[in-house]
């Protein structure tokens, strides 16, 4: 998807200051780019990676400094942070981006795609470019879409097949009503909280379940405080690699280059990175004998999208049906 970009020639001759090493900070460019999740993440490693082809390319001219783990801004206070300046870049869910651009909850409808090509395409389709420009609109200037993958339903009760295995559930959501709704439709009851939450508040029992990939859950631990994971790859987890645009503008045109060269180089391996990990956790957890993990039939499945259903009409009438029409299940219709 994604990259919006200005065409400059390739050939340009790059003309970085020399002997940056004894310019200060001010004299540099420093990237802040801040993220909630742990180092040994897709988003977290792949963000490292990207500090160090940009230095590398820039000979240090260009410093993108990296802060995971919330250690300077939580959910609920980046995607702020961000428009104020406080910091340059985010990578935050599509979900979490909601907020401010209420159209990208077209990516949690449930079971929406099927596999990261569906999704690759809805992004490069007409729907997916009108959902970009209103991030411009709104002051993010999109880089990239990384990947992390599928979503899966943890809890400590029992396992879920069925709508009514839901009942008496808690879950712990990201910032998107699609995702509240989807909830309560199955009979359970969901709320917001970010995510270096979600291990203290299943941990202390205020939470009984959760939604997230495998990455996530093994990152966090989550598998040491829910017993029993369902399979279910009903919704997608996937990341906007975001710069305030207003930065973005004030760069020069070499900068800027150096930039979407490293990022797309990046988003490349980020895209590796994330599905080895997912295998390599979902492995993990199989072998662990520290969660109990259950598979989603076919025809359970369809039952979990008969009642999920009426969340694409919603969403019709409160953001148009052109974000619909697009999804690849509607496709050849
Ligand atoms: C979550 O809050 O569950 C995820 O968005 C965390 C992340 O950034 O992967």
């Amino acid at each position: 998807m994604i990259i919006v970009l200005v065409f400059i020639a390739a050939c340009q001759v790059q003309s970085f200051p020399e002997d940056h090493e004894q310019l200060s900070e001010d004299e540099r460019i420093v990237i802040r780019f801040s993220h909630v999740v742990g180092e040994d993440t897709p988003k977290g490693l792949a963000s490292r990676k990207f500090a160090e082809l940009v230095e590398e390319k820039t000979d240090g001219y260009v410093e993108v400094q990296v802060f995971p783990n919330s250690f300077l801004y939580k959910d609920g206070e980046e995607i702020e942070a961000l428009l104020e300046g406080d910091v340059q870049m985010l990578a935050p869910s599509t979900s979490k981006i909601t907020e401010w651009v209420p159209e990208w909850k077209v990516i949690d409808l449930p079971f929406a795609f099927r596999n990261e090509e569906e999704l690759h395409d809805y992004l490069n389709s007409s729907a997916g470019k009108i959902l970009e420009n209103k991030l411009v609109q709104k002051g993010f200037y999109p880089l990239a879409f990384w990947e992390n993958g599928f979503k899966q339903v943890t809890n400590n009760k029992n396992p879920l097949h069925y709508p009514e295995d839901f009942e008496g559930l808690n879950f712990r959501i990201m910032s998107s009503d699609v995702l509240k709704e989807q909830f309560e439709l199955l009979g359970a009851d969901a709320q917001t909280d970010s995510f270096d939450q979600v291990f203290p508040l299943l941990e202390q029992g205020v939470l009984n379940a959760q939604e997230n990939t495998y990455s996530n859950i093994v990152s966090k631990n989550i598998h040491k405080v829910q017993s029993h994971l369902t399979v279910s790859n009903h919704g997608y987890l996937g990341y906007l690699v975001l710069i305030n645009n207003d930065f973005w503008q004030g760069l020069s045109d070499e900068v800027q280059v150096v930039i979407l060269d490293a990022m797309e180089e990046v988003t490349e391996w980020e895209k590796e990175k994330a599905r080895e990990l997912n295998k390599k956790e979902y492995e993990y957890l199989q072998e662990c004998r520290c969660i109990e993990i259950h598979e989603l039939s076919d025809s359970e499945k369809i039952i979990w999208e008969d009642v999920l259903n009426p969340l694409y009409d919603s969403f019709s009438e409160m953001y148009g049906k052109q974000y619909i029409d697009y999804l690849p299940k509607f496709q050849n219709e």
